[in-house]
């Protein structure tokens, strides 16, 4: 039963679009288990730089299934742009696109929500998709999901009764404009036809794969930092993208899962507000902003960067469980003359080597320093051609977290990526 989990370490952004594409090409099936538009997977195919909210990053490689499944959340005007634009490249999805029946909606008035508490109540730095609110609703167990769109009359009858409500809510307790319900229902029905081949049992799709000894990708959307329950709260996101959820969101069992990678940046980033304890606040962050491109997938927002913290990927290796890493951006460190890690903190208490969520806040790292190798990475096929400081640095990481570092990236495209030697996944 060849389950991969592949979870992001750090507050998302950790480039597991990339390294989820890169693992693709010998998986039956790569299935989302979290998140929803929030999410945004950056891979490269033909040249093109492609993003992905909602649709899983293993659909580029024309044999792999991808699956939408149940714990996610779908915005349908966004799935639609990301199918068209799939299909601008010549990639068929006819039977290689799945969605779960019981994946919840994300509606206009989620949207309008999620900004009104923005600007309104306590800043989290949301995306604005509407993320928070929809889960609400999937929790208070007044969500639409998926497979009601199978019964277009009931499905508009609960809708029309979820909008009732939200304008309501709305209005009163935001002073905002009530929502056309008449213009969400239309837009809808335009793309029934589309959507409704989608709605496949998955469930049955994956228990079947992974009986066969099929290959399966788990893949993971944000990261552990975020996690709702186990990272750093409130400042995270409304699903489990740990792997934990994996098998409560998806309804698989923990013994189909046979390997668990964490992808982490050579150094962190964040977006939205929170603590950062090796945030970088000086003009070097801003460079680092720039040679890594920086900027938030989904909203284009300038991510806040930090040197590499190894007690935040102790964490996640202890609330994940993996022992295997993927670095990812590694050339972005290329011309630094020092780089720096966090290797521990000190606190009030006194020393620690593991991040901890609740008190991110007053974690002072200890930093350790290292000479940068200062020449381009570009090109590299093999592990052993880093450059000697590359290495010393990868090997640090190995020693300090106690894994072993199996997947290096060191560039946007699948060829950029490193692999160490004797490492099969499948
Ligand atoms: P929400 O998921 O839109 O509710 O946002 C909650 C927090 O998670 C904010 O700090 C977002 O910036 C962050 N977040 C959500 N999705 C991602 C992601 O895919 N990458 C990085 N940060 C994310």
């Amino acid at each position: 039963m060849p389950g991969i989990v592949v979870i992001g370490c750090q507050w998302g952004d950790e480039g597991k679009g990339k390294i989820i594409d890169f693992l693709a090409q010998s998986a039956d099936i790569v299935a989302r288990f979290n998140g929803g538009p929030n999410a945004g997977h950056t891979v490269f195919y033909q040249e093109k730089q492609l993003v992905f909210h909602q649709v899983p990053s293993g659909i580029l490689n024309q044999k792999t299934i991808g699956i939408i499944g149940s714990g996610c959340l779908l915005d349908l005007k966004i799935l639609k742009e990301e199918l068209n634009s799939i299909q601008a490249l010549g990639i068929e999805i006819k039977d290689r696109l799945f969605i779960d029946p019981k994946v919840h909606l994300i509606f206009p008035y989620h949207q309008a929500i999620d900004r009104m508490r923005e600007a309104k109540r306590a800043k989290i730095g949301t995306t604005g998709r509407g993320i928070g609110p929809a889960y609400e609703d999937k929790y208070a167990r007044v969500g639409i999901r998926v497979g009601e769109l199978r019964d277009w009359n009931r499905f508009v009858d609960h809708l029309k009764k979820n909008i009732a409500f939200k304008n309501f809510y709305l209005m009163e307790i935001y002073d905002a404009l009530p929502l056309s319900e008449r213009e969400m229902i239309e837009e809808l029905k335009i793309d029934l036809p589309r959507l409704l081949p989608l709605i496949t049992d998955t469930h049955k799709l994956l228990t079947d794969c992974l009986k066969r000894d099929g290959k399966v990708i788990f893949e993971g959307a944000q990261g552990t930092l975020l996690d709702i329950d186990h990272g750093t709260y409130p400042y995270v996101t409304s699903s489990s993208p740990t792997a934990g959820g994996v098998c409560a969101n998806l309804g698989i069992s923990p013994k189909a899962i046979k390997e668990i990678i964490g992808v982490a940046k050579a150094y962190t980033t964040r977006v939205g507000e929170g603590p950062f304890p090796s945030e970088i606040k000086e003009k070097l962050g801003e460079s680092l902003r720039e040679k890594g491109r920086e900027f938030g997938a989904t909203t284009g927002r300038p991510r806040r960067t930090g040197w590499l913290d190894l007690g935040i990927i102790r964490y996640a290796k202890k609330i994940n469980g993996f022992d295997k890493l993927a670095i990812t951006k590694l050339d972005v460190l290329d011309d630094l003359p020092e780089i720096l890690v966090a290797d521990g903190y000190e606190t009030e208490e006194g020393e620690i080597s593991e991040f901890i969520p609740e008190f991110a806040g007053r974690l002072k790292p200890k930093y350790v320093k290292f000479p940068g190798w200062q020449k381009s990475i570009a090109g590299t096929k093999r592990f052993e051609e880093l450059p000697e400081f590359a290495r010393r640095y990868l090997e640090f990481i190995e020693e300090r977290t106690e894994c072993e570092i199996v997947i290096i990236s060191i560039g946007e495209r699948r060829t950029d990526t490193l692999v160490k030697k004797g490492f099969f996944l499948f």
